[in-house]
């Protein structure tokens, strides 16, 4: 009984001190978001069978707005970054002419709503990789802003499922995991500190036991006992 309770004190502790810091994380991260920001999604990367066809996503954002953007896309080809596509965008509102230096791709973005992504047709082997999409807004200095997408090129689509569960179950399970082992810890040092409470507090209750048998007082605790089932 003892131990359950020191248990649920503990989640009850434990798990907002996590979200709260978690929560904190995030907000320090939109904080010291800068003025512009490129964006390939939440999940980075895509595995993807040869032949299909595929968009490579990527957006943009600015709190100060944007004039005369640049932007394009990069393919790193075996260590050398090779230009897929790039192009300025005037303002927010035009779809920008864009200049394609690689077979089998479209600028599907059309700017609307800050997209600028990208569709590869009928990929190869050689298309898989890590591919850039960069942003210089000269409306804050010609500063460099950039984000990474990985394609990832495979043969059959089992493959695809396998590989995306393990990487999201390992995830969620290394959360999972650091939270647990940040509960048993905590969890255990309590645990610890009730126990050599409590040896304490028997030690009092041994001696107050034995004072009432002694002045013959044991028969008033045991008549106590039924009234609280009464209730
Ligand atoms: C994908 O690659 C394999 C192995 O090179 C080939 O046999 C298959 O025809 C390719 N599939 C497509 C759709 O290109
Ligand atoms: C990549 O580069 C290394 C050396 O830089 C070279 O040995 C290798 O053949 C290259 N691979 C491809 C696929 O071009
Ligand atoms: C993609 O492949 C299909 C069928 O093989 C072909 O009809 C189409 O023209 C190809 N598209 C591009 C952009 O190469
Ligand atoms: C960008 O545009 C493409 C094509 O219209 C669309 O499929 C994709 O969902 C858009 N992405 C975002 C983030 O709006
Ligand atoms: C931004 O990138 C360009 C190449 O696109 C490079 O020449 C320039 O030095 C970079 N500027 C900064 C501030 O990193």
């Amino acid at each position: 009984m003892e131990v359950q309770w020191v248990g649920m004190e503990t989640l009850r502790q434990g798990a907002p001190n996590v979200a709260v810091t978690l929560v904190f994380t995030l907000l320090l991260g939109v904080w010291s978001a800068q003025a512009l920001e490129m964006s390939v999604g939440k999940i980075p990367f895509l595995e993807a069978v040869n032949g299909s066809t595929v968009m490579l996503p990527c957006t943009y954002a600015s709190c100060i707005g944007i004039k005369n953007l640049y932007f394009n896309w990069q393919f790193n080809d075996n260590g050398t970054m090779v230009k897929v596509c790039e192009s300025v965008i005037a303002t927010e509102t035009v779809t920008p002419d864009v200049s394609i230096y690689r077979e089998r791709v479209d600028f599907i973005g059309k700017n609307r709503e800050n997209n600028i992504s990208i569709l590869l047709w009928n990929i190869t082997f050689e298309d898989g990789g890590l591919y850039t999409c960069f942003g210089r807004n000269p409306k804050e200095k010609d500063k460099n802003h950039s984000a990474i997408f990985h394609l990832i090129v495979v043969d059959e689509l089992r493959v695809v499922d396998n590989t995306l569960t393990i990487i999201i179950a390992s995830a969620v399970g290394g959360a999972i995991a650091f939270l647990m082992g940040f509960m048993l810890l905590k969890n255990f040092t309590l645990f610890v500190l009730a126990k050599l409470e409590e040896k304490n507090k028997e030690c009092l209750v041994t001696s107050s036991g034995i004072d009432n048998t002694e002045n013959g007082l044991s028969g008033s605790k045991a008549d106590s006992k039924p009234t609280p089932k009464k209730k």
